[in-house]
């Protein structure tokens, strides 16, 4: 069913688009008795973590579809971010770099491993770190620079490596968004000191929960398998700086490993089928005023994971009327990267934070619609119409929602 007149929205009473959510995430399914096959030698060798073989071929892949020299499987990307901010900060206090318009659990890491987050602007077209606003950002208290690779862009990685370099600090990206995606032709993964990827259910390669990191430093790589297993001495690596890592368990199992390997076979499939969504979302929504598709890098290879729009002036309601309405249609969906961090619940007391100009900007107007293989062509149709229907009946819709509390 479309729906065409603003008395057919939810939200006014009528029934909603979908009986089940729709969400934002990827939700990767491969076939369960493939899935079963690939994991029962582990089962049944009882070898089901502690570095298995199905793990240690995911890091085989995973290295060389990257094309990096190692890939250390972890638990999850954000253990996977807190260990690398703990080893480049080497037994420092201080604070760690990252952009204020960006995954809300960013601050919170960087406090797990003693440091306190700097939160620096954005470029308004990637949404990543800003060069100049980092140089700025950087004093004696700086241990590491966290870059954010967002699912539009990698952002000016080139520029950030620059200044890292300048300034003699490690530099290290979250590409969780970024998985498949190039820059500068390459797939990511060997540009950094260090990249970290996730292997969410919700993220483009699923392993249930896990996450890897990949590097094309042998020291570093020793480093963070010794500390992924709880810096156990008698297994500390002979290399330098290992006095200041604090261990932890980070270590993939076998289960989680299985699922995310059969995922990375299917990763062309899964993108040609995200990107396929998208040409759904482009098309439905060139008539709708008001809002805009967000674009993806051009020339870059991408991965088509997300579909987020930004609400314009002549979008007849606010970003979280708009993310309000769709919600009670069954659209699993939540506004993108709001609040900006330094705004967020997550954000130490009593920091000093700088005016953050663009990422306050980019905090009000976007909204993430819902993607992945729970989505289907139809379903993106319905969800262009209704936001069409809201377009063209503005201040009926408006009206309506004032009424009602909104
Ligand atoms: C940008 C970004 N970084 C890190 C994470 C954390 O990933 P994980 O769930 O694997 O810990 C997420 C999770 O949503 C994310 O979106």
């Amino acid at each position: 069913m479309l729906k065409t007149h603003v008395q057919e929205l939810a939200i006014f009473g009528a029934p909603p688009l979908f009986d089940s959510p729709r969400p934002i995430g990827q939700l990767d399914a491969p076939d369960f008795s493939d899935y079963v096959n690939t994991l029962k030698e582990a089962y049944d060798r009882r070898q089901l973590t502690d570095g298995g073989f199905i793990v240690r071929k995911l890091e085989n892949k995973f290295a060389a579809v990257h094309g990096t020299k190692h890939c250390i499987a972890v638990a999850n990307a954000g253990l996977g971010i807190t260990m690398l901010i703990q080893l480049f900060a080497n037994g420092r206090k201080g604070e760690v770099i990252m952009p204020a318009f960006s995954y809300r659990g960013l601050p919170h890491f960087a406090q797990w491993a003693g440091q306190l987050p700097r939160f620096c602007d954005v470029d308004r077209q990637t949404h990543g770190l800003d060069p100049i606003a980092v140089e700025s950002a950087i004093n004696v208290r700086t241990t590491s620079i966290l870059g954010v690779c967002n699912f539009n862009d990698p952002g000016d990685i080139e520029g950030l490596t620059r200044i890292a370099k300048r300034h003699d600090l490690p530099i290290f990206l979250d590409s969780v968004y970024a998985v498949g995606s190039t820059y500068k032709g390459r797939l990511l993964g060997p540009f950094t000191n260090a990249e970290v990827y996730s292997l969410h259910a919700t993220k483009l390669l699923n392993g249930f929960e896990g996450g890897y990191i990949t590097t094309n430093e042998d020291d570093l790589a020793e480093k963070l398998r010794w500390q992924r297993n709880f810096a156990l001495p008698a297994l500390q690596p002979k290399v330098p700086g290992t006095r200041n890592v604090i261990g932890l368990n980070a270590k993939l199992n076998e289960m989680h490993a299985a699922m995310a390997i059969l995922s990375l076979d299917r990763m062309g499939s899964i993108i040609s089928r995200n990107c396929a969504r998208l040409e759904g979302y482009k098309k439905g929504l060139e008539p709708v005023d008001g809002v805009t598709l967000l674009p993806y890098a051009s020339g870059e290879q991408v991965n088509y994971q997300m579909a987020v729009i930004e609400i314009g002036r002549e979008w007849p309601l606010t970003r979280d009327q708009t993310v309000h309405i769709l919600r009670t249609e069954g659209a699993g969906i939540s506004a993108y990267y709001s609040p900006p961090l330094h705004r967020s619940e997550h954000c130490p007391a009593g920091i000093q934070v700088p005016t953050l100009p663009v990422a306050e900007e980019l905090g009000q107007k976007f909204v993430q619609l819902p993607v992945g293989e729970l989505t289907t062509l139809e379903d993106i149709e319905r969800i262009c119409q209704l936001l069409a229907t809201v377009s063209g009946n503005g201040p009926a819709v408006r009206k309506r929602l004032r009424e009602l509390g909104f």
